[in-house]
């Protein structure tokens, strides 16, 4: 046995992990390579220590001492004056022209729940235009630059980076190859991987996948900073001069990109962080809220809120904890870096119970459990909140802005039949708000390509014309 698997060995044997090496000796040379090659490059003592701080439970905040947000964080589109709106507008797209505003779009998740076997931002809701979750994001990006440059003159790029993970890496890339970026420049989209990590069982072991993988993951929305830093994405942004990161999911058809009045709003007031919200609807919608514990601002996730928290309301019937959360995050450059060199060891991990397919470690036997069988440890993105300095929150509308696809269809909520129906709805407003005349059923179809319109402009050819629905505008 080579010095280095006897090293090895015995690092396991010292955590408890021995079991990793059950099946050594009947493995092909391949195989033991393999093995041998992962267990090198898994930080076992790091993720042992993980393990029994999640287990002791104390690495959260405590919630039980939760409170709503204080009001003079938030600004709303409802209550801001038009002109005030327009200015945040102005001050972001002068922003994009200057090149100083990027997006990072979260698509390292394994969108179990909607069930394909490719990234979600590939998947085509059935929409007329047969547009995939990421065209759609794209060419949002790209009319926004249409009116940075037709308000300044001047054209700025706006930086699209993605973050994957092990599985969704490679066939995104091929789909913007393929695709050819949709329109953008192949140099304005970056994309880069999350680590995975591996899963445990309920006692804490490693979970094997196969004799000679373990079972990994990755390690949740929040394993965003250390990659930031690994991937050298912040020495990008510095080089390409981007001050400010809008962060969203991949899986909101109505995500607003780089939204100016967003963007323009936490620029305006010198915002570190920002998060967007929508009322949150009732108490088990499954959206994180933020709140205030302490003299720090924490988005409690939808898994981990109490249901007495949950079905709290005011006077007025609305519920207490009600900013929902939509991932939509602004971030400035300097306090990322600030993050990822002082706080990003320090962010926690949350717990997520899964049903995890397994081999026995003492049969070898290949096992698809039916429940939860293990855990998967997670970061959450919105977790370094609580490190700004300064933090605001915007409210907007939900149907405007959030109609999440969660779950494949035939499920009661969430699916590709309810966000096209979404966009259909917002996209028959603007028409409607602009003076189309609508013949055809009420309710058909109306899609409008964000490379016409990012939130109902520029339709003023409209005004008065009759629309026969359904239609699709491009
Ligand atoms: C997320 C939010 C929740 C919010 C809801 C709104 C987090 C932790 N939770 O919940 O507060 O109310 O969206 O729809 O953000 N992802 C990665 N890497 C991972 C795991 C996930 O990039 O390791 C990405 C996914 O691809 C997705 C996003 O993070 O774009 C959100 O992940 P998802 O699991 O869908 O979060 P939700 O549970 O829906």
């Amino acid at each position: 046995m080579s010095d280095e698997l006897e090293a090895l060995k015995q690092l396991y044997k010292k955590y408890g992990q021995e079991h990793v090496f059950n099946f050594y000796d009947e493995l092909s040379a391949q195989e033991q390579q393999e093995l041998v090659q992962e267990l090198r490059d898994v930080d076992v003592a790091d993720l042992q220590e993980c393990w029994e701080i999640t287990q002791r439970g104390d690495q959260l905040l405590d919630t039980s001492a939760m409170l709503p947000i204080d009001e003079d964080l938030i600004g709303s589109v409802n209550s801001t004056k038009e002109d005030v709106l327009q200015n945040y507008e102005e001050l972001a797209l002068r922003a994009i022209s200057d090149g100083h505003i990027g997006v990072l779009l979260l698509a390292g998740g394994q969108g179990t729940r909607l069930g394909v076997p490719y990234p979600k931002g590939m998947y085509d809701i059935g929409l007329l235009s047969g547009k995939s979750l990421y065209q759609i994001q794209v060419e949002r990006i790209l009319r926004l630059e249409e009116l940075a440059k037709r308000l300044t003159g001047s054209s700025g790029k706006i930086t699209m980076y993605i973050m994957t993970s092990d599985h969704t890496k490679t066939p995104t890339q091929d789909y913007f190859v393929k695709h050819n970026y949709f329109g953008a420049l192949p140099e304005q989209i970056k994309i880069f991987e999350q680590q995975t990590i591996p899963a445990f069982n309920n006692k804490g072991k490693f979970v094997l996948r196969t004799k000679y993988n373990l079972a990994r993951s990755p390690d949740g929305n929040g394993g965003l900073y250390r990659a930031l830093r690994e991937e050298k994405i912040l020495e990008d942004m510095d080089k390409k001069e981007i001050r400010y990161l809008h962060v969203y999911c991949v899986d909101n058809v109505l995500v607003k990109v780089a939204d100016p009045r967003f963007m323009g709003f936490c620029i305006s007031r010198k915002a570190e962080a920002g998060n967007k919200v929508i009322e949150k609807g009732w108490p088990s919608e499954p959206v994180g809220v933020v709140v205030r514990i302490e003299d720090k601002v924490q988005v409690v996730e939808y898994s981990e809120i109490s249901k007495e928290n949950s079905e709290l309301r005011e006077k007025d019937g609305r519920l207490t904890y009600r900013a929902g959360n939509i991932c939509n995050h602004f971030f400035e450059r300097e306090f990322l870096k600030r993050v990822c060199r002082e706080h990003e060891k320090k962010i926690p991990y949350h717990v997520a119970k899964k049903a995890i397919p397994f081999v026995d470690p003492e049969t070898g036997i290949q096992i698809k459990p039916d429940s939860p069988n293990g855990i998967k440890l997670e970061k959450f993105v919105f977790d370094v909140f609580q490190f700004s300095k300064s933090f605001v929150v915007w409210e907007c509308n939900r149907e405007e802005e959030f109609s999440p696809l969660k779950n494949g269809e035939g499920a009661a909520k969430d699916t590709p039949s309810t966000a096209r129906e979404a966009l259909y709805a917002l996209h028959r407003r603007y028409l409607k708000e602009a003076g189309a005349i609508f013949s055809g059923g009420a309710q058909d179809a109306a899609e409008l390509s964000p490379i016409v319109s990012y939130s109902g402009e520029g339709l003023e050819a409209y005004a008065n014309q009759s629309i026969n629905l359904p239609v699709l505008i491009s």
